[in-house]
């Protein structure tokens, strides 16, 4: 069957006018006094697609108001972009972003304007794997018991990490289709697990467990069906857990965790899986915390430059009207704040975040009656007179 296949690599980026972003036209740069102060952190903004643009407009006015000392420099990478001038991402773009700058920050990338999604693809894989951010950590807490979904639960009940592989598995988009449009068609779509890629994912889980206090590791795959790519995480989960003495190592086949998420999800701690499957129970985990909308993430490469996205994608049909939940866009703003070094200002963030699920201020997703603007300005005040 393999030699069936095709190998095809990620689509090349369009190649923009110039290798180099023209600043006029592509980049804004806010605080436009860029200090020379060393503490300061550069931060690169792409708010991309649809509602990924509401969504962090007022996730920067929240980081504004903690006083972090950031600078943002905004790029319209967006499906606006491509279809304007050809460009997904410039053709120096992410040694730019690793060069001149301390973080990214992602809205949400997909428009129907664009059926291929060539430019996702290339400015949000791209990113996650040739900035290889290889861990993908989802935290997935409940911040209140009106947001729990599950009956005769409460909101503490749901408080764990999944750390996803970002770099491998069927995105690397190995594959082919064979006799395309005929009756005997064959698609093949190869899943790529590699031993270093397992290895320092799950090493970082059980770093990430070690850091945050947490007290056990579960590794989630389908080896009993995937023999030879998941039989390679069993292998490699045992001997790295093996290293971590302090920390508990669990294993559950990915069908049994999805039902236990729903039946138990207090059992869970830090939860460890390929590249797919924490794509998929991480959906299943935001419906936990209250939806979409409420789900924070970072893409991670330790000692290296990181990006930081809401889960959520770029929701179309809510586009422009303000009534995206932009919560999931602040809570990952608070993530990163706490990455680059800022936890008090991150600490602000959550806080923020949790009063106005509390009393309420929220979009009529989780039950409120304010608008994606109104929203994000009720918690940037509530950050701004605890400062
Ligand atoms: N990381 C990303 O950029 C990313 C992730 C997922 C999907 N996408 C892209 O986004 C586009 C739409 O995909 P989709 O509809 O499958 O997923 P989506 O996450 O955009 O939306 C699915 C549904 O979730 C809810 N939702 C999502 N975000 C919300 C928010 N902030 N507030 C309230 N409700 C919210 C809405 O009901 C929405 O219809 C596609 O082009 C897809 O490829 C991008």
């Amino acid at each position: 069957m393999l030699l069936a296949t095709k190998l095809r690599g990620l689509e090349a980026p369009k190649p923009a006018a110039s290798s180099q972003e023209p600043a006029a036209s592509s980049q804004k740069c806010y605080f436009s006094a860029v200090t020379k102060d060393a503490a300061r952190r550069r931060i690169a903004v792409v708010p991309g697609d649809g509602i990924g643009k509401e969504v962090i407009a007022q996730a920067l006015h929240v980081i504004r108001a903690t006083g972090a000392p950031v600078d943002f420099t905004e790029f319209d990478w967006s499906a606006d972009r491509y279809l304007r001038d050809g460009t997904t991402i410039p053709a120096d773009g992410f040694a730019m972003l690793t060069r001149d700058y301390d973080a990214v920050f992602v809205g949400a990338l997909g428009d129907p304007r664009v059926p291929s999604n060539v430019h996702a693809k290339d400015i949000l894989l791209g990113m996650r794997f040739k900035m290889d951010l290889y861990a993908n950590v989802r935290p997935v807490k409940c911040l209140d018991d009106s947001l729990c979904p599950l009956k005769n639960r409460k909101a503490s009940e749901i408080d764990f990490v999944v750390i996803r592989e970002n770099t491998e598995g069927p995105y690397v988009d190995v594959g082919g289709v064979f006799k395309q449009g005929t009756p005997d068609e064959v698609a093949v779509q190869e899943d790529v697990n590699t031993r270093k890629g397992v290895e320092r994912v799950i090493r970082y889980a059980f770093e990430y467990a070690r850091r945050h206090g947490r007290k056990k590791v579960l590794m989630t795959d389908k080896a009993n069906v995937m023999t030879y790519a998941h039989g390679l995480w069993q292998r490699v989960f045992k001997e790295v857990a093996a290293e971590y003495a302090d920390i508990g190592a669990q294993h559950m086949y990915v069908d049994a965790l999805c039902m236990h998420m729903v039946r138990d999800p207090a059992q869970f701690d830090v939860i460890v899986t390929n590249n797919m499957f924490g794509d998929i129970i991480t959906d299943l985990a935001a419906a936990l915390q209250g939806g979409l909308g409420m789900a924070a993430s970072g893409n991670i490469h330790p000692g290296r430059r990181s990006m930081f996205e809401p889960v959520h994608g770029s929701a179309p049909p809510f586009a422009g009207k303000n009534i995206a939940n932009p919560m999931g866009a602040i809570l990952t703003a608070a993530m990163m704040l706490d990455h680059l070094g800022r936890a008090s200002e991150a600490k602000k963030i959550n806080d923020a975040v949790l009063e106005a699920v509390r009393q309420k201020k929220t979009t009529q997703d989780i039950g409120g009656s304010l608008g994606t603007r109104e929203c994000g300005e009720w918690i940037q005040q509530q950050v701004t007179g605890n400062r």
